[in-house]
C-alpha cells in the first residue's frame, strides 16, 4: 500500500499482547480513508466517459469529434488516436507521479493530515479548474492539479489508514481502499451516463470530483495525526493519548513500547533507498518495488477502465450504449474486489493470480480473434458480437479485480522489511504511476497502428507476469511479516541473495526471544 516514510509497530516483539476495541474514532478514520479511495477511483471511471462524449470533443478536440463523425478512411482503430486528447488523461498520472516524491516528505516531516489536507485542496481545485475550463490549458493544468491531489492522497491516506488499523485486522482494511477505489470508478460511470446528453454534461461529470474532495478535507480538518507520526515528531506524550484513544482502552503500553522502538531502528536508517539496492534486499526490490506495480498496469486494465467508452464507440456501439457496457464492465470490478477481500486470506495470493492471469490471457487472446474476423474499414460489429465483447471485457475486468488490482498493492506492503519500507513504498506508488501514465499515453496510439495486435500483446505481457509469479512468489499468506524473511531463504531462486551472516544474526535473535 501507499505510504511515505512510515512507522510501523505491526508485528512488533509484543504484538501478542497489543489490546483494542473498534471504536468511532477508528471508524471515523477508515470513513475518512475511504474517501480518499473514492477520489482516486472517480477520476479513474470519469476521464474514459467524458472523453467519448460528442460535446466535450467538439469544444476541445475538435479534430478528432470530425474524425469521428466523418468516417474517414483510416481503420477504425485510429477514430480517437491524437496525443492531445491522451494528454488529457496522462497528464494526471505524470502529476501524481512526481508529486509522490514531495508527498513522501510532507509526510514524514508535517504528518499525515497535513498531505491529506494538501491533497484534498489540489484535487478541489483541479475539479473546479476542469469544471470551468475555456480552453486546453485550463483543462490540463486542471488535471495536473487532480494528479497532485491523487499523489498526496495515495501516498497518505492508505498509510493513515494502515497506522490506525489494530495490527489484526490491517489485511482487511488494506482491501477497503481497493474497494472504494472501485466503487468511485463504478459511480463515475453512473454519473456519466446521466450527463452525457447534455451539452454541459461533462462539465458537471468532471466538476463532481470536488464532493469527495471537498468531504475529505473537512474529514482531515477533524482527523487526529496517527500515534506513529507523532512518535516520529518526537511528540511522545501526545502520540500515546492519541493512541489510547483510537484503541479505546489505557492498557496500550505494549503497542506504544514497540511504536517507539520501530520508530527508532527507522530514524538509524541513513538511506533507505541505498538499503533497497543491496545484494540482500534484491528479492523486494525485483519483486515488490518494481516488478508488481509495473506489471499491474502491463495487464491492460487500465486502457479498458480509461478507454472502454472509447474502445465500445470505435467498435461500433451508440454513444450511450458504449457508456452503459462500460457501466457493466466497471460493476465487475467491485464484484472482483469483494470476492478478493473475503477469499484472498483462506485461498492464498498465488492461487489468485494465477488463476486469475490464466483467465485474463484466454480474455485477451478471445478479443483479439473476434475483432480480428469481424473488425475494420468502418464496418460496425452486429449486436451479437458486440455483446459477447463486453461479456469477455467484463470477465477480463472480474479476474483483474480480484487479483492484480487488490494484490498489486497489498503483496508489495507485506514484503518490505522496516528498514526499506518507506522507500520500498514510496518506489511502489511512483513505479505504479508511471507505468498508468504511460500506458494513458500510448494505449491509443497503440490500437490504431497494431490493432487487435494490441490485445495480444496485453496478453503476451499477462503470460509473462503470470510466469514470474509462479517462479517468483513465494506464498505471502498469513504469514507474520517478521517472517517474511524466511520465505526468501528458503526459496529456490532468492536463496542465493540471502546473506549468510544475516541468516545466522536472525537465528540468534530467534533463540534469544526463546
Ligand atoms: C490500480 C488502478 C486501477 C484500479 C482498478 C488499482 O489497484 O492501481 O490502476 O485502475 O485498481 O481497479
Amino acid at each position: 500500500m501507499a505510504g511515505g516514510g512510515f512507522v510501523d509497530a505491526q508485528g512488533g516483539a509484543r504484538a501478542e499482547y497489543y489490546e483494542y476495541n473498534i471504536t468511532w474514532y477508528f471508524i471515523f478514520a477508515t470513513v475518512v480513508a475511504a474517501l480518499g479511495g473514492s477520489l482516486f477511483g472517480y477520476d479513474l471511471g470519469v476521464s474514459g466517459g467524458v472523453t467519448s462524449m460528442d460535446h466535450f470533443l467538439k469544444e476541445f478536440f475538435h479534430e478528432v469529434y470530425k474524425r469521428k463523425q466523418e468516417h474517414l478512411k483510416e481503420t477504425d482503430y485510429c477514430k480517437y488516436d491524437n496525443q492531445l486528447l491522451t494528454l488529457f488523461t496522462s497528464s494526471l498520472y505524470f502529476a501524481a507521479l512526481l508529486s509522490t516524491f514531495v508527498a513522501s516528505h510532507v509526510t514524514r516531516n508535517k504528518g499525515r493530515r497535513a498531505s491529506i489536507l494538501v491533497g484534498a485542496v489540489s484535487f478541489f481545485l483541479g475539479a473546479i479548474l476542469n469544471a470551468f475550463a475555456q480552453n486546453l490549458a485550463m483543462l490540463i493544468i486542471g488535471r495536473c492539479l487532480l494528479g497532485v491531489g491523487i499523489g498526496f492522497g495515495n501516498q497518505t491516506v492508505p498509510l493513515y489508514l494502515s497506522e490506525m488499523a489494530p495490527a489484526k485486522v490491517r489485511g482487511a482494511v488494506n482491501q477497503l481502499f481497493q474497494l472504494t477505489t472501485t466503487l468511485g470508478i463504478f459511480i463515475a460511470n453512473f454519473v456519466n451516463n446521466a450527463t452525457e446528453k447534455h451539452p454541459k454534461g461533462w462539465r458537471l461529470s468532471l466538476g463532481l470530483a470536488t464532493i469527495p474532495a471537498l468531504l475529505m478535507f473537512v474529514g482531515g480538518l477533524f482527523l487526529p495525526e496517527t500515534p506513529n507520526s507523532l512518535v516520529e515528531q518526537g511528540r511522545l506524550e501526545e502520540g500515546r493519548k492519541v493512541l489510547e484513544r483510537v484503541r479505546g482502552t489505557t492498557k496500550v503500553e505494549a503497542e506504544f513500547q514497540d511504536l517507539i522502538e520501530a520508530s527508532e531502528a527507522a530514524k538509524a536508517i541513513k538511506h533507505p533507498f541505498r538499503n533497497l539496492l543491496k545484494r540482500k534486499n534484491r528479492p523486494q526490490l525485483v519483486i515488490g518495488a518494481l516488478g508488481i506495480p509495473a506489471f499491474q498496469q502491463l495487464t491492460g486494465m487500465n486502457s479498458v477502465l480509461f478507454y472502454a467508452p472509447v474502445i465500445f464507440q470505435s467498435l461500433g456501439f451508440g454513444s450511450a450504449a458504449a457508456l452503459w457496457s462500460s457501466t457493466i464492465t466497471t460493476g465487475s470490478l467491485v464484484l472482483g474486489a469483494l470476492i478478493s477481500m473475503a477469499l484472498v486470506d483462506k485461498l492464498g495470493r498465488r492461487a489468485f493470480f494465477l488463476e486469475a492471469g490464466f483467465e485474463m490471457i484466454c480474455c485477451m487472446v478471445a478479443v483479439a480473434v473476434t475483432l480480428a474476423l469481424n473488425f475494420g474499414q468502418g464496418v460496425a460489429l452486429s449486436k451479437g458480437i458486440g455483446i459477447f465483447l463486453v461479456v469477455i471485457i467484463s470477465l477480463f475486468v472480474l479476474a483483474f479485480g480480484r487479483s492484480w488490482g487488490p494484490l498489486g498493492w497489498l503483496v508489495p506492503s507485506e514484503i518490505f522489511p522496516l528498514e526499506t519500507r518507506s522507500a520500498g513504498q514510496s518506489m511502489v506508488v511512483c513505479v505504479n504511476m508511471l507505468f498508468t501514465a504511460l500506458i494513458a499515453q500510448c494505449f491509443l496510439v497503440s490500437l490504431c497502428h497494431l490493432r487487435y495486435g494490441i490485445f495480444l500483446v496485453f496478453g503476451g505481457f499477462i503470460l509473462i507476469m503470470t510466469l514470474f509469479i509462479y517462479f517468483l512468489l513465494p506464498e505471502t499468506k498469513q504469514v507474520p511479516i517478521e517472517e517474511i524473511h524466511l520465505l526468501w531463504q528458503n526459496h529456490w531462486f532468492w536463496k542465493r541473495y540471502c546473506d549468510h551472516d544475516d541468516q545466522l544474526q536472525q537465528v540468534e535473535r530467534k533463540l534469544e526471544q526463546v
